[in-house]
């Protein structure tokens, strides 16, 4: 299994840090956070949110950078290397499969970016009420073979920075765009709050009512922590496996998630406030942001051009996202298989081109890929985000805590005992009991509810 390539790395450490969070940032903290509060009853699910993303998201990504860092491997290599001759790399496995899962849909979400790029640039918002925007987005739908085209470019986008490899490709194109998304978020937010209305958006955003947190709230904010962190199928191990042995993993996992939790509050400021102002309801699902963000551009200043520059982002934001659950399947196809680089991209990107299909095609009315509400866009949405990254993100925590264990797992977070680490000790502990016992927990109450 040992493969003498020479490995590629990353050359610096912002672009460790900007690479992962290039991963962590995309359209889960734009789009899929909204919907998910919006469909959970808000301030309650936010609330559940935040406390899982501040006590699992730091540990949980430090375990995985420890293990790709340890192992030099992909997901499926590290457990073979670190645990031979046993069941573990079984979760590896579990990762590549959810890696294709949500491509593919998340590629279908992609497209949208993209024609609404063009849709910003010949200004087909202008003008247009809310009615009239939520009537394009559901023709757009209907169209399936538009949805599939821009899915295919999509894909093949991340195909050729994948193939091109770690540091020429995705360091390359993570490091100065995403503060720009932060810039034209915070603009977006302050013209949101300050719409006649906005206030019952804020209050909806952080007002809790307790008795709406179900088991339900509770999994979905879950899924989404996971989801949002890009935690529980490997990438970070991925990712970690590309880290020099002199860079301090527990800072950048603080500053990824960090950032990852400030975009999402953002988009958060940025969409219900202008929902509420419009009348779109917030359990609107996928026409929340959508419908809203256009709205929001024809009521500011300039607003066509910014309204050009904000899908071109989000656009570059799902990509950074793409890549990295693309490198997932190749690395792991490269290293596992011998193959190049080039057929490994090739090869992955048809598979997700043909599950992707399926997701993307049951959006159309009347599609055979759906039924009573349940397409398969929402299924793999559901079993990859809601069931394998907390089910992944369980076994990685059981297997750095109980079986690689403290002393290696501060050896490495130390970088040979060379760095200070000053919450190893606390950040063990959540890894060991903490962490088991709230993921399960949480599917438990999901399971029984
Ligand atoms: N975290 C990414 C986002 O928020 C999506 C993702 C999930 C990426 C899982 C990789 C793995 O958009």
């Amino acid at each position: 299994m040992e493969n003498n390539n020479k490995r590629d790395s990353f050359g610096t450490k912002i672009g460790v840090i900007s690479a992962a969070a290039g991963s962590a940032i995309g359209l889960g903290n734009i789009y899929r956070f909204p919907c998910e509060l919006g469909e959970h009853g808000g301030a309650a699910f936010l609330l559940i949110y935040l406390a899982i993303v501040v006590l699992l998201g730091v540990p949980l990504m430090l375990s995985e950078f420890v293990l790709g860092r340890r192992s030099k491997s992909n997901a499926v290599g590290a457990f073979q290397k670190l645990a031979p001759n046993t069941l573990w790399p079984f979760v590896g496995y579990i990762g590549v499969l959810c890696g294709y899962l949500v491509f593919s849909f998340y590629s279908t979400v992609s497209g949208w970016t993209l024609e609404y790029i063009v849709k910003a640039v010949t200004n087909s918002f202008r003008g247009k009420d809310l009615a009239t925007i939520e009537q394009d987005f559901v023709d757009f739908h209907n169209n399936g073979w538009r949805n599939l085209m821009w899915q295919a470019i999509f894909i093949f986008m991340t195909g050729f920075v994948v193939y091109k490899g770690v540091k020429d490709g995705i360091e390359k194109y993570a490091k100065i765009l995403m503060p720009l998304l932060v810039v034209i978020l915070i603009v977006l937010g302050v013209r949101s709050v300050t719409l006649p209305g906005a206030r019952e958006g804020l209050t909806f955003l952080f007002k809790p009512d307790f008795s709406k947190i179900t088991g339900d709230v509770l999994i979905g904010a879950l899924g989404q922590g996971f989801f949002s962190l890009s935690i529980g199928m490997g990438v970070l191990i991925t990712y970690g496996s590309y880290i020099k042995k002199n860079d301090n993993l527990t800072s950048t996992a603080f500053s990824v998630v960090f950032a990852d939790t400030f975009i999402a509050l953002l988009a958060g400021i940025v969409i219900f406030p202008a929902a509420f102002s419009f009348g779109v309801k917030p359990t609107a699902g996928m026409g929340l942001v959508f419908n809203t963000i256009p709205m929001l551009f024809n009521q500011l200043h300039s607003g066509y051009f910014f309204c050009i520059i904000f899908f071109v982002l989000l656009a570059i934001a799902a990509l950074t996202s793409t890549i990295s659950l693309l490198e997932v399947v190749v690395a792991y196809i490269t290293e596992q298989y011998q193959y190049s680089r080039q057929k490994a991209t090739v090869y992955a990107c048809c598979i997700t081109m043909f599950l992707g299909a399926f997701a993307s095609l049951s959006l159309v009315e009347g599609s055979p890929f759906a039924k009573d509400g349940f397409t398969v866009f929402g299924m793999m949405d559901f079993l990859s985000s809601n069931i394998l990254l907390p089910l992944g993100g369980l076994l990685i925590v059981i297997f750095v805590g109980w079986r690689l264990g403290k002393s290696q797992f501060f050896d490495e977070v130390t970088n040979g005992g060379t760095l200070k680490s000053p919450f190893k000790t606390v950040i063990f502990f959540i890894i060991k009991y903490l962490a088991p016992l709230a993921i399960m927990l949480v599917f438990i109450n999901g399971l029984l509810s």
